[in-house]
């Protein structure tokens, strides 16, 4: 694992961003898996930036994201479809039928995982995963359990998920119970794996993730088995690190 410590949100958006702008230098036509939440907001600006000045450009990029809230459609604003409409696809040069999240409306749940499983192995999976962290160490939205679940499947949210995406919706009544999420099958598959942290919150999760042993009772800790993975934290995330002498870029 390579580890960048950055001092603060924006330096950590902006490396990270680096690294994705590489990817798609590198190969143009890449498969990037994405994320969604308030980490990689900065992160999705910073490449919308540059794709506006003419520096970057995702018109032969594909997209596949980690997660959808079950029973959300795309047109609802917390619906992570109309989330990565908002904060990137609809800003960059990128075609939109080439950008996947999983259908949260799809009437056979179960049918709908196993179809994004097949779509994302044909892609022939993606070249960088972006993943933010849960508190609980959670990627994309497996959640900690008491085995890994490979496949991508239909998930209860945990009580501290509720909590956490509260702050999103009019009340926490109005949290989705359950979401769709790829599992660590077709995460551990890409060829490269960028994690990205900010916030002292996320400290314990990061160590864990990092130095804890591989468990899914920290689901990010399966991320020590994969070859290629980069962590991108603010001073505060990587603190806990830091402080055990884990060794960080700066
Ligand atoms: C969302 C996702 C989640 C978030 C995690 C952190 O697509 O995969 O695992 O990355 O819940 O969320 P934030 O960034 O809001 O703290």
């Amino acid at each position: 694992m390579r580890i960048y410590m950055e001092k603060d949100y924006a330096a950590m958006s902006r490396r990270a961003a680096h690294i994705i702008a590489a990817e798609i230098h590198k190969n143009p036509a890449c498969v990037l898996g994405l994320a969604t939440g308030s980490t990689p907001i900065g992160t999705y600006q910073k490449l919308v930036e540059w794709c506006k000045a003419g520096d970057l450009s995702f018109a032969e990029v594909t997209t596949v994201n980690l997660d959808e809230y079950k029973g959300l459609s795309g047109e609802h604003d917390q619906s992570y479809r109309y989330f990565m409409n908002d904060n990137l696809f609809n800003h960059v040069d990128i075609d939109k039928d080439f950008t996947f999240v999983p259908d949260g409306l799809a009437e056979d749940a179960e049918a709908e995982c196993a179809e994004y499983d097949e779509l994302v192995e044909a892609l022939g999976y993606a070249d960088l995963q972006l993943l933010g962290i849960g508190h609980n160490g959670h990627i994309g939205f497996n959640e900690p359990d008491t085995c890994f679940t490979k496949e991508t499947h239909v998930v209860n949210l945990t009580d501290s998920t509720i909590d956490a995406n509260t702050r999103f919706f009019a009340n926490r009544d109005e949290v989705p119970r359950q979401a769709l999420t790829m599992g660590v099958g077709c995460i551990m598959a890409a060829g490269r794996v960028l994690l990205i942290a900010s916030g002292e919150g996320k400290a314990d999760a990061v160590y864990n993730t990092v130095c804890g042993p591989i468990t899914p009772e920290c689901p990010a800790s399966i991320l020590q088995l994969h070859p290629d993975v980069v962590i991108v934290g603010d001073e505060a995330a990587l603190s806990k690190l830091v402080a055990a002498g884990v060794e960080v870029c700066k």
